[in-house]
């Protein structure tokens, strides 16, 4: 960590009485982590706006009965080998399978595994957790 500035921040009342019940609520033990958490956040979405090079995690549920579904995710996944750094696979039951594949890329090859993967049929959840490489903050 770099060196830490103290700099003052003015807000409405009724803003902050706001900002004190979310920090409350989200477990922060002061202001100022709270502070640092959402700027860095602000951060983290316009690294994947801008197409910077970030990291994250695809999550996928789907029926592994389904016919030819596995070879397509699998197909997908081989076609993004580069980008892609890791897959869990857990057997839930039966029938269902949720999958984790930890990605580091480029945001546009990271949301095109995801459109993929998210309009096969069969896959019944998706979701993209958008994270960072954490290099620049
Ligand atoms: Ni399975």
């Amino acid at each position: 960590m770099g060196k830490v500035i103290r700099f003052g921040v003015s807000m409405e009342e009724k803003l902050l009485t706001v900002f004190d019940r979310f920090i409350e609520k989200e477990g922060y033990k002061n202001r100022s982590e709270a502070i640092r958490d959402i700027i860095r956040k602000e951060f983290v979405d316009e690294e994947w706006e801008k197409g910077s090079t970030v990291a994250g995690g695809i999550m996928i549920v789907y029926d592994h009965h389904g016919r030819e579904l596995v070879q397509k995710i699998m197909d997908i996944q081989h076609d993004s080998h580069d980008v892609i750094i890791s897959t869990q696979h857990v057997h839930m039951d039966h029938h269902n399978c949720l999958e984790i594949i930890v990605v580091k890329g480029r945001a546009d090859a990271i949301r095109k595994i995801y459109n993929l993967l998210k309009a096969l049929k069969g896959v019944k959840f998706a979701s993209l957790s958008r994270a960072t490489t954490g290099r620049n903050f």
